[in-house]
């Protein structure tokens, strides 16, 4: 039987850090409210020809790199993201130019924050029926372009950044199981109102924006979280005590502490980056993995509970043998 495996991890955040005081000129806001509701302290902003695809193009090198396999080895990317470099060709294909490499499946996923772990669940069942032997799996996203600077509710929330893992054939797993889930009823609480197909105009440049209940969003996300939790933990005949790292999507911290305390797990076996890159959407797991694989914490053979919920509703996880 064949399964995948996280064979190497790379991360890419751009230069320019951005911190809570400097909102404070930009809206009504403070970097004590900031701290206190969202755990955020700063984030990284992308440069102004910096695009969505060169950051998944930085975080693929540093993934294939740290695997040990050449561009020439790879055979299948899927790219997570909600903003694209183009309406197309897609950004996966802008990184496979990039790569050198050709002929391959290229695609993005669309599902907001839970779009890492939707594109981890296909390239998983990708390798699993012997259609890929070795994938790039991308999360990268720039936020910064849809965000409406003068609405403090959203704009303090987000940052730039791509995360990157190279997922192998193996005969042992790797990823045990991946769950995605969504519900399109809640649509309208967390939303970019325009589009393509419904006109994109400028001249009514809000709608071009993030929209948010957070609220709402809030309570759903910390809900929907524990059951997914649940589902992945009776799903694989495990218990909560085996898992040994949690590494969920980084939203807001008061949402991760809340998932850490009903899997009853101390925040010192969660990774949490929220507090230096805030929520960069579909990037946050793959950049909180590297950061957490790169600096020793996360090692070979531990157990490790991805989770996320993001717009759409969207919401997934997957449990994970490093
Ligand atoms: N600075 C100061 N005050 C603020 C700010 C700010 N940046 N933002 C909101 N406030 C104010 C509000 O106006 C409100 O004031 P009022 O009481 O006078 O009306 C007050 O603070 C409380 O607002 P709430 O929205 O109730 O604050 P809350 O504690 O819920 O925190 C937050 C807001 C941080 C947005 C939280 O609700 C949250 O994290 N929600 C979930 C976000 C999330 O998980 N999104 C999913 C992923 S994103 C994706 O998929 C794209």
């Amino acid at each position: 039987m064949t399964f995948s495996r996280i064979a190497g991890t790379g991360g890419y955040l751009p230069e320019r850090v951005m911190t809570n005081e400097e909102f404070e000129s930009l809206v009504e806001t403070s970097d004590e409210w900031i701290r206190e509701r969202t755990g955020i302290k700063r984030r990284h902003v992308a440069a102004e020809d910096e695009t969505t695809s060169d950051m998944a193009l930085a975080a693929a090198r540093r993934a294939i790199d740290a695997a040990g396999v050449t561009t020439s080895d790879v055979d299948l990317i899927v790219l997570a993201t909600t903003t694209p470099d183009k309406v197309f060709p897609s950004s996966a294909c802008l990184v496979q130019r990039q790569l050198d490499i050709h002929d391959c499946p290229a695609f993005d996923v669309h599902a907001a924050c839970s779009g890492f772990i939707y594109a981890l669940d296909i390239a998983d069942r990708f390798i699993r029926t012997g259609g890929a032997a070795c994938a790039l799996v991308i999360g990268a996203e720039t936020y910064s372009r849809i965000i409406d600077w003068n609405d403090r509710g959203t704009c303090v929330l987000f940052g730039d950044g791509a995360g990157a893992i190279v997922l192998q054939a193996s005969d042992e797993p790797g990823i045990y199981s991946a769950h995605s889930h969504a519900d399109g009823q809640f649509a309208e609480l967390l939303h970019v109102p325009q589009g393509i197909s419904t006109g994109y105009d400028v001249v009514r440049a809000e709608a071009a924006f993030i929209q948010m209940k957070g609220n709402e969003v809030f309570r759903k996300a910390v809900g929907t979280l524990g059951a997914i939790a649940r589902e992945t933990i009776a799903g694989n005949g495990i218990e909560k005590k085996d898992i040994n790292w949690l590494v969920p999507h980084q939203a807001n911290l008061r949402i991760i502490k809340a998932a850490a305390k009903k899997l009853e797990l101390p925040m010192e076996r969660v990774v949490v980056t929220v507090d230096e890159h805030a929520n960069t959407s579909s990037a946050s797991i793959p950049l909180a993995l590297d950061v957490a694989v790169r600096d020793g914490r996360i090692k070979r053979g531990e157990l490790l509970l991805f989770e996320a919920f993001g717009a759409g509703f969207t919401w997934g996880s997957a449990l994970v043998r490093y």
